[in-house]
């Protein structure tokens, strides 16, 4: 697949089949994120993969939108340094889930984010250490509704270019 047919094509998928992901697929997409680019190439990020059931059905309790956790075949928590000091962690952090997210994609694996709002409840589940901290977290499955992979972009789905786009000046 092209890198533009990925950007192309690419969307959410929050409903997966039951299939497990495997260990090769599964160490293609977190070695994307460890390819990415970050801030002075610090690589501030620590990845915990997750398949195990139970831990993931809990982490889909940490935010109102993360539901789709609980039926993921594999779950990629983002680790950073703490966000709050420095602009450039989440960059970092999404430049490492975009990277997994499009090579997950190549492959036909689909995934979504998910915002974690109870911060002390994910340290407790995946027993990180202070240090670390957890905002985003991934899902990745083969999509349940395959129409999903193939199916036109939503319409308004994006702003149009000239929308959002300025040039040379405001
Ligand atoms: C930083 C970030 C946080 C997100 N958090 C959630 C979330 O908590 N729950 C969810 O279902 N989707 C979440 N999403 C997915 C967006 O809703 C999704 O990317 C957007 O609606 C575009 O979807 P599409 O690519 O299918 O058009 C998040 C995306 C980003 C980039």
């Amino acid at each position: 697949m092209k890198v533009s047919d990925a950007i192309r094509t690419k969307r959410a998928v929050r409903k997966f089949l039951e299939t497990p992901i495997s260990d090769d697929v599964t160490k293609t997409i977190l070695n994307a994120g460890r390819r990415s680019q970050s801030s002075k190439n610090n690589q501030g990020w620590q990845f915990i993969a997750v398949r195990d059931k139970p831990t993931l059905k809990a982490l889909s309790e940490c935010g109102e939108w993360a539901g789709h956790i609980a039926g993921a075949a594999l779950c990629v928590a983002i680790l950073t340094p703490d966000p709050a000091e420095k602009f450039q962690t989440m960059f970092d952090a999404g430049q490492a889930a975009a990277f997994m997210q499009l090579a997950a994609w190549e492959l036909g694996v689909g995934s979504c984010p998910a915002s974690l709002y109870d911060f002390e409840r994910t340290r407790q589940i995946l027993q990180f250490p202070p240090e670390w901290h957890l905002r985003i977290a991934l899902s990745f499955g083969y999509a349940a509704d395959e129409e999903k992979l193939s199916a036109p972009p939503k319409k308004g789905g994006r702003i149009q270019l000239d929308e959002i786009v300025h040039w040379e000046k405001w």
